[in-house]
């Protein structure tokens, strides 16, 4: 890890673009069919992405934009609102003309109720129509609406013969579910059950944003491209694992859906569970959709499922007060537009995991996430387990600290391993010191947002870096006693800590059962 070494040598091509050689430009000609054209991840997310493979090179000669919503738009309308999503939301700031005019000329749109039979008739001939002489047979269908609709949408696709061969000869159809994929695992069953009736498993893209940040990617790559850490990443030498992901921002707008959601629903069940997985899965055979995601499963079908009559050892809840986040007043969750006064929903969670097979039997793997909190951070944490035989514990002020490797995620993307080192001067003092690689300053330049990874891969027929089904029911399996107990008992003390602290006490208390402490990020 010296990180001179790595800052210093010669950089390929495919890790200087923040590529993995894996992912190349798509090839096959594909129409990609955006269900809630006009909505807020469409703008913030989906258009900028688009725009930016456009911009790469990355995106096929054959390529369109479909955009399929209630609002009152036109082809020329739904260009301009898309320019100004680029310009607001892009990485690469405002388009250059040429280039912006090369990708609006891809962009159609059909104003359309997402329960009309005609709509999709009307979507299957423009569909038609973009394929001429057989130049674009394949489709996408991303569905960027409430999850309200899913349903409604998957069913009429299937009647309308939009997921199978719409054309002589063939074409391929995907379908990229956002989530939240179900909110209890009934209906994530139900909605597995509902899209894989009218699409292959295969062809079933459940998107989670966090599998296409580099970061979460490079995970991957510490552990299985290098030789040095997989020899002692199990039970032997790691005391315990934390996953953070705190954020600074309260719910701000999101509050009449973040009262159905929480914390638990909104983030562990879906970007928390996917960390601890790649955290803790067994070295795929090889880098293919099959094998890294049968991995993923087998850790979650490894974690002990959680007591119904003893979730408080397990899970702690908690819901921000008002308070100062980085110097600035902010409202209490309760106070929030759209959130119920007497709100029982949690916008922090705290969970212990025990993953009991042979790598990791008796190491817990600790989660906590929250809103208003404060700090941001999304990062890993290895703690590592004590010498064996501490030789310096009897000099006063030299008890070294647990050696712990820091993956963060984001922001200041890093790796950080921190040992004991002696403290100059003739006391044998011990201090902890940092080796540190820092993503932006050995690599540069700015890397592709998770969107533009996730769709090229989607273009690609690559669903690696997806969620499968069995996955999503599984991840929801672990959360439901815990979503069961919540959703039966009234908070003790909410809310229950302030905004732009660490969270509530009985988070700390989790870990103290334990004789454990949270990392300060
Ligand atoms: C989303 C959640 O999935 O992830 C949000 O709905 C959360 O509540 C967001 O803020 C966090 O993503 P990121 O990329 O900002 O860490």
């Amino acid at each position: 890890m010296a990180e001179t070494a790595v800052a210093s040598a010669p950089v390929p091509d495919a890790a200087a673009t923040g590529r993995p050689s894996k992912t190349l430009a798509a090839k096959e000609p594909c129409a990609v069919v955006i269900f809630g054209a006009s909505g807020d991840l469409t703008r913030r997310k989906l258009l900028p992405a688009l725009y930016n493979l456009h911009r790469e090179k990355l995106l096929p000669e054959h390529f369109y934009v479909v955009g399929f919503s209630r609002t009152d738009l036109n082809d020329d309308s739904f260009r301009v609102h898309a320019k100004d999503a680029v310009v607001e939301f892009s990485r690469t700031g405002a388009p250059e003309d040429g280039l912006w005019n090369s990708f609006a000329e891809k962009m159609r749109y059909l104003p359309s109720h997402y329960d009309s039979p005609a709509a999709y008739r009307a979507l299957a001939d423009l569909l038609k129509e973009l394929n001429q002489n057989g130049t674009c047979p394949n489709r996408i269908f991303y569905l960027a609406t409430s999850p309200s609709l899913y349903e409604t949408i998957i069913k009429h696709l299937g009647e309308a013969g939009l997921s199978g061969p719409l054309f002589p000869g063939g074409g391929w159809a995907r379908i990229v579910v956002e989530k939240p994929f179900g909110h209890d695992v009934e209906s994530a069953q139900t909605l597995n059950r509902e899209v894989t009736s009218v699409f292959r498993e295969t062809d079933v893209y459940r998107i989670d944003h966090y599998l296409g940040k580099e970061t979460v990617q490079n995970l991957l790559v510490f552990r299985f491209a290098n030789g040095i850490f997989e020899p002692i990443w199990n039970r032997n030498y790691v005391d315990h694992v934390q996953i953070t992901v705190s954020e600074t921002l309260g719910v701000g707008s999101r509050g009449a859906f973040y009262e159905e959601a929480g914390a638990l629903r909104d983030v562990v069940q879906n970007h928390m569970l996917q960390l601890l997985c790649l955290t803790a899965m067994e070295p795929p055979v090889s880098f293919d959709e099959r094998s890294v995601r049968n991995e993923k499963t087998k850790v979650l079908q490894a974690v002990r499922p959680i007591p119904p009559d003893d979730v408080d050892a397990f899970a702690v809840r908690g819901q921000y007060a008002e308070g100062f986040v980085a110097g600035q007043k902010t409202k209490g969750y309760r106070q929030e537009p759209g959130v119920a006064p007497d709100s029982g929903t949690e916008t922090y969670a705290a969970m212990k995991f025990l993953i009991e097979n042979w790598r990791w039997a008796g190491v817990p793997f600790y989660l906590r996430t929250g809103k208003a909190m404060s700090k941001r951070a999304t990062e890993i944490v290895i703690q590592f387990k004590k010498p064996p035989h501490l030789l310096f514990e009897r000099v006063r002020g030299s008890i070294p600290e647990p050696n712990v490797l820091v993956i963060r995620i984001q922001p200041d993307e890093a790796i950080l391993l921190r040992f004991g080192a002696k403290i100059p001067g003739p006391a044998m003092k011990i201090g902890p010191v940092d080796m540190d690689f820092r993503y932006g300053e050995s690599f540069g330049g700015q890397t592709a947002e998770a969107y533009e990874r996730l769709l090229l891969d989607c273009l690609n027929g690559d669903p690696t870096l997806y969620a499968r089904g069995d996955w999503v029911e599984l991840s929801w399996s672990l959360l439901q006693p815990v979503l069961d107990n919540w959703s039966s008992t009234t908070p003790m003390r909410f809310p229950s800590y302030d905004a732009g602290s660490w969270g509530p006490a009985e988070a700390d208390s989790l870990l103290a059962a334990d004789g454990r402490v949270w990392r300060r990020a």
